[in-house]
C-alpha cells in the first residue's frame, strides 16, 4: 500500500503538473481526491491491514493528499492567471487606431431665421400659429381681396390641385383663418412655407418660406406698424439699421407700403450687394383694408390692424450675404457647415 500510495503521489503531480487546462485540473481533482477516487480508495482499504500498520498508512495517505491538494491548488493559479492574461490579450483595445467619426447636424439656416424672428416676436406679444400648405383658393385669394382677374391667379403663377383648392402662394391666408376663427386684440406670426410656378435660378424657388405678421385692435394706426418692424430689423439685422418705407400696392392692405433696410454690407453707402442705392427691399406691410376685415366678420368701424409679410429665404440671404436660394435646398455639407 504504501507503494501505491507513493506511485499515486509522483503521477498525480506527474499529471497536475502536465495539465495547461483548468477543466482537465478538475478532472484530475476528482481523480485523486474525489469520494471515489484513487486516495479515498485506499482510505477505504485500511481496514483489512494489520493494526500497527493502519496509523503509518494513514499518516502517508493524508500527506499525499495534502501534496496533491497543494499541487493542484499551485497549477490552479497558474492556470487561472494564464487564463486572464490571454483574455485581456483578446479584448485589448488599441488606443492609438483612429476613430470612427460621427458627423454632427446643425439647425438649417432657415429655421435659424424662423427661431430668431419667433424670440423677436413673441417678447411684443405675437403668438406663432401655423396655416396649412393646401389652402382654400377662397382663403389665399377672394378673401384677401384679390379679384378673379388678378394675374397672380393666373395658371402659370399658381399650382392648383383643383378648382378650389391651391399650394398657398402666401402666408396672407393664415390671417383669414385667425379673423374667421377669433375675435381682436389678434396679435399673429406665422411662419411657413409656399409655393409658386416659378423656374428656379438664384432669387427664385417654386418652394420657398414667408412669415405673416397680423395685428387687430382698436386705434391700431400705421405707427404701429412701422414701430414693430423697426424693432424687427434693429434686432434681426444689428441695431444700426435703418428702415424706410415706400408706398406700394397690396390688394389686401390699405394703404400699402413696403419697408427697406439700410444696406448690412455697405451700411447704406452703395455697393454690389444693394447695387449702389443703400438700401436694401425687404417686405410688404400696410393697414389691413377694411374689405378683408369685413369678409372675416370683423366690425372695420370699430377695429383697425396692420399687417406685413415678409420672404424668409430672402431675410436669410440678405443676413448671411448669400446670393443663390437654391443653397437652401441643395443639402450640401459645405454650405450648411458654415451655419453651425
Ligand atoms: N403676401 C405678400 C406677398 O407674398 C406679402 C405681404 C404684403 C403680406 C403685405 C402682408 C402684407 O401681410 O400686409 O407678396
Amino acid at each position: 500500500m504504501r507503494e501505491k500510495l507513493e506511485q499515486i503521489q509522483e503521477e498525480g503531480i506527474k499529471e497536475i503538473r502536465s495539465t495547461s487546462d483548468l477543466k482537465e485540473l478538475e478532472a484530475l481533482r476528482i481523480k485523486y481526491l474525489g469520494k471515489k477516487g484513487e486516495i479515498t480508495q485506499i482510505l477505504r482499504e485500511m481496514g483489512k491491514l494489520p493494526a500497527e500498520e493502519r496509523p503509518i498508512i494513514g499518516e502517508l495517505a493524508n500527506k499525499v493528499r495534502e501534496t496533491i491538494t497543494e499541487e493542484l491548488s499551485k497549477s490552479r493559479e497558474v492556470l487561472e492567471a494564464k487564463a486572464l492574461n490571454k483574455k485581456l490579450e483578446e479584448e485589448a483595445i488599441d488606443v492609438t487606431m483612429p476613430g470612427k467619426k460621427t458627423s454632427l447636424g446643425s439647425i438649417h439656416p432657415l429655421r435659424q431665421s424662423v427661431e430668431n424672428l419667433e424670440e423677436i416676436f413673441i417678447p411684443m406679444g405675437f403668438k406663432v400659429v401655423e396655416g396649412p400648405e393646401i389652402e382654400t383658393v377662397e382663403n389665399n385669394f377672394d378673401a384677401l381681396n384679390s379679384p378673379k382677374n388678378h394675374p397672380s391667379r393666373d395658371l402659370s403663377d399658381t399650382f392648383y390641385i383643383t378648382e378650389d383648392l391651391v399650394l398657398r402662394t402666401q402666408t396672407s391666408p393664415v390671417q383669414i383663418r385667425v379673423m374667421k376663427e377669433s375675435k381682436p386684440p389678434i396679435r399673429i406670426i406665422s411662419p411657413g412655407r409656399c409655393f409658386r410656378n416659378d423656374t428656379p435660378d438664384a432669387t427664385h424657388s417654386p418652394m420657398f418660406h414667408q412669415l405673416e405678421g397680423l395685428v387687430i385692435d382698436k386705434n391700431i394706426t400705421l405707427g404701429d406698424l412701422k414701430g414693430t418692424l423697426e424693432v424687427f430689423a434693429k434686432s434681426f439685422f444689428g441695431s444700426h439699421t435703418q428702415t424706410k418705407f415706400r408706398p406700394h400696392h397690396f390688394p389686401f392692405t390699405e394703404p400699402s407700403a413696403e419697408m427697406d433696410i439700410t444696406c448690412f454690407k455697405c451700411g447704406g453707402e452703395g455697393c454690389s450687394i444693394c447695387k449702389g442705392s443703400g438700401w436694401i427691399e425687404l417686405l410688404g406691410a400696410g393697414m389691413v383694408h377694411p374689405n378683408v376685415l369685413e369678409y372675416c366678420g370683423i366690425d372695420s368701424e370699430i377695429y383697425s390692424g396692420f399687417a406685413f409679410g415678409m420672404g424668409i429665404d430672402r431675410i436669410t440671404m440678405a443676413k448671411h450675404d448669400i446670393d443663390d436660394i437654391r443653397l437652401f435646398f441643395e443639402n450640401d455639407q459645405r454650405f450648411l457647415q458654415q451655419f453651425r
